[in-house]
């Protein structure tokens, strides 16, 4: 006798199913972070960014408080994009005030001088000890997202060392070593395949991959860097976690969200600001889910704005499934207040 799949029942995968809700579900990317005083405080306890990402206790409970908080329909792991790099044999530090440092791929002797993608788990247990954690004491209606960087974004710190403003490093050695270029992209896929695998056997229900730089790759080589490396993940892992839902954040794609959301296979497509939530429904929310897209900004600024803008969005995408986020992280200027505004309005009864 076969048995019928249960439907999911917290919201988050109703959506990602594919289901228009009255009300979307509602995280936000950044969620625990230095605008809230809890999260400052505990992050004073860890002593530093990269000892709170590794001591499990301590990135679960930051990765809590902004559910306990807000109570959002979506609690994302507490990790950052760079522990890969991290684990597959680069040096990491931040420097406070001004971002990550990491020892530059060539420095360390090329991809040929990194640790195969599954030699990583070792280095990043704690990660996984951290979503065991979240999924014992999260809410039952919360669900745990887990994520990792997609290739070309984790590629363009692994190759500069650092944040740059146009990723003119990464797009140097694309040009001028392509064979190395290509291995160091097929490396962190193979590696982000087995970390968010591991993430999901830990626990997580869903996973995001965050292309932060999609926007610096055009033409042909948005398909070949960012949206081919992000199906091959999202393949992979629904080979081996059957349903798994997948979020893909190509940030800054623009019209090219609508390839992105046909080749990716991904269940949602997250959006940035620049695009309107009007062209989203058009064109993207009949492939997928869309992920947005509320410009982070209005969590500084709030009021009337605030307001109108969260209104918008929520009603250019009630036709079809959609989760409420911001376009990009929130900020530590942002006031707290403007978040619960924001809950609050989204949730209003019409
Ligand atoms: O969204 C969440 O709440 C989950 C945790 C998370 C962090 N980083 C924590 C973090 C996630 C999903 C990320 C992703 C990440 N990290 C990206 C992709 C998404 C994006 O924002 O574009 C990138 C490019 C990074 C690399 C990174 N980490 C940078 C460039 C910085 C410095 C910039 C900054 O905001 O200071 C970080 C640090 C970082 N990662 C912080 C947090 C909460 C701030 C660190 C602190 O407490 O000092």
């Amino acid at each position: 006798m076969s048995i019928a799949p249960t439907p999911p029942s917290k919201l988050l995968l109703r959506a990602l199913a594919g289901e228009t809700l009255p009300v979307p579900p509602i995280w936000m990317m950044r969620q625990a972070g230095r605008y809230l005083p809890e999260y400052r405080a505990t992050r004073a306890k860890a002593g530093d960014f990269l000892s709170l990402c590794y001591t499990p206790d301590l990135a679960a409970e930051v990765t809590l408080q902004p559910i306990r908080r807000y109570g959002f329909d979506a609690s994302i792991l507490f990790a950052d994009i760079l522990l890969v790099p991290q684990a597959l044999g680069l040096d990491l530090w931040f420097v406070t005030g001004e971002g990550p440092r990491l020892s530059p791929i060539a420095e360390k002797g090329g991809v040929a001088a990194l640790k195969p993608a599954d030699a990583i788990h070792d280095h990043l247990a704690p990660v996984y000890e951290t979503v065991k954690i979240l999924s014992r004491e999260l809410p039952s209606e919360t669900t745990l997202i887990g994520f990792a960087g997609a290739p070309w974004t984790v590629a363009t710190y692994m190759i500069a060392g650092r944040g740059t403003p146009d990723q003119g490093p990464a797009h140097a050695l694309k040009d001028e070593n392509r064979p190395e270029f290509e291995a160091l992209i097929d490396r962190i896929t193979e590696a982000t395949i087995e970390y968010l695998s591991a993430q999901v056997a830990a626990g997580a229900e869903v996973v995001k991959l965050f292309d932060s730089w999609a926007g610096s790759l055009s033409g042909d080589d948005l398909d070949r860097y960012s949206i081919a490396p992000m199906a091959r993940i999202t393949a992979a892992l629904k080979a081996r976690h059957p349903g798994l839902p997948v979020i893909a954040f190509p940030r800054g794609a623009g019209t090219r969200f609508t390839d992105a959301a046909r080749a990716i296979g991904a269940d949602c497509i997250a959006i940035d600001d620049a695009v309107s939530p009007e062209w989203a429904a058009e064109h993207v929310q009949p492939i997928a889910c869309v992920q947005g897209n509320l410009a982070s900004r209005h969590m500084v600024t709030g009021g009337q704005d605030l307001i109108d803008e969260t209104r918008r969005i929520r009603d250019a995408l009630s036709k079809g499934p959609h989760v409420f986020n911001l376009g990009h992280g929130i900020t530590p200027d942002a006031d707290p207040d403007n978040v619960a505004l924001m809950i609050e309005t989204l949730r209003e009864t019409r």
